[in-house]
């Protein structure tokens, strides 16, 4: 290809959308922002008018005939993924898609097949792979400086009130999908391994006024269950707890045990004579992950860019949402799932 820089174009203008954005608009070597679409039309005329570009959209289509787009950054709703996606592969773009990959495996399946077949890249939004600590820990765990791994603990509790349409299960897949995605991708990672089965539990104890219309819905989970290798794990995560957005992992081997991630917003400890000694908690996963961010998205640059792997697939996307699946049945069915 020729070594002019990658056209990028987002798809989404939203939270998590407008953080790649930033970071492809001078942050990533070999790659520029081209385009923004978000079908909210003020939001991406102030995204565009932000980044200091000129092609804004509100329908994906208008980009896929454009040759100057090299690659998309896909940050809509979950359900568009999957339709989104197969279109910007069929029109040749490059693709990284959010977290969760798509509402189901079969979706997951023809994303991955249309990207194959065109021959395009394909990387999933798991930044947590790219943050230093979980590196290092991972690094640590190879050099079996805990002896061999035993279990694996992965905790992510958000602070903020669910959005009203988190509450259909049919449209988010529960905080499994909507938060837990980050920990199940980080097991599968540090296991080496694939999930042969688990069994967890749920209940709404913070959203009492979604019980009415949807029973289902649910703001804490446990899940936890055993990989193909015999390695133990368990998965907790809630939504809107209000004190911090709390993700920690505890690694534990036959000699020893990894802490990691970090609670504490910043180094310093206040301490008055009224209110004793308190350090902030950690409030977003905007800060705590903005350096693992910039690295994937360099990432994906240098995977187009070199031609190699994507260090996330679309395989780990989909794992990541067929053991979401199973999740959520198991919640249902009150029973161990066999995977
Ligand atoms: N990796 C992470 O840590 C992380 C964090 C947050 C969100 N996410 C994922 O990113 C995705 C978006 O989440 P968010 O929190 O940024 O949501 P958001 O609601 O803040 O943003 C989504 C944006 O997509 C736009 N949109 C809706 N339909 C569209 C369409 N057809 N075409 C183009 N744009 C459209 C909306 O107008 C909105 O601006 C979800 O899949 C979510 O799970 C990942």
């Amino acid at each position: 290809m020729s070594r002019r820089d990658l056209g990028i174009c987002l798809i989404g203008c939203g939270r998590a959308g407008m953080i790649h954005a930033r970071n492809f608009m001078n942050k990533v070597p070999g790659a520029r922002m081209a385009a923004v679409v978000d079908v909210v039309e003020d939001v991406a005329g102030a995204a565009a008018a932000e980044l200091g570009i000129d092609k804004w959209y509100t329908d994906y289509r208008h980009i896929l005939d454009d040759r100057d787009i090299d690659a998309v950054v896909v940050v809509s709703p979950t359900n568009l993924h999957r339709d989104i996606v197969v279109d910007c592969a069929n029109a040749k773009k490059h693709i990284f898609c959010e977290k969760p990959m798509a509402m189901n495996t079969r979706e997951c399946d023809e994303m991955i097949e249309a990207c194959k077949k065109n021959g395009v890249k394909l990387q999933i939004g798991f930044m947590r792979r790219f943050d230093a600590s979980f590196r290092e820990a991972r690094r640590l765990l190879e050099e079996g400086v805990i002896g061999d791994l035993v279990q694996i603990h992965s905790c992510t509790r958000g602070p903020s009130k669910p959005r009203p349409w988190m509450y259909d299960l049919k449209k988010s897949n529960g905080i499994l999908a909507e938060i837990n995605s980050h920990d199940i991708d980080s097991i599968r990672w540090f296991a080496g391994s694939e999930i042969r089965e688990l069994y967890a539990v749920a209940g709404n104890f913070r959203n009492p006024e979604a019980k009415a219309e949807y029973p289902d819905y649910y703001d804490s989970v446990l899940m936890n269950g055993v990989f193909e290798n015999g390695v133990q794990f368990s998965i907790d995560g809630a939504a809107y707890v209000q004190y911090g957005y709390d993700s920690r992992m505890e690694i534990v081997g036959t000699k020893g045990v990894l802490h990691v991630g970090r609670s504490d917003a910043s180094f310093i400890k206040c301490t008055t004579v009224e209110h004793g000694t308190s350090t902030p908690f950690i409030s977003s996963w905007m800060t705590l992950f903005a350096d693992a961010y910039l690295a994937e998205d360099i990432a994906f640059a240098e995977a187009i860019i070199n031609d190699t792997e994507p260090p996330v697939t679309g395989w780990d996307g989909r794992q990541a949402v067929s053991i979401v699946e199973a999740g959520n049945r198991s919640i249902l069915t009150k029973s161990i799932v066999r995977l």
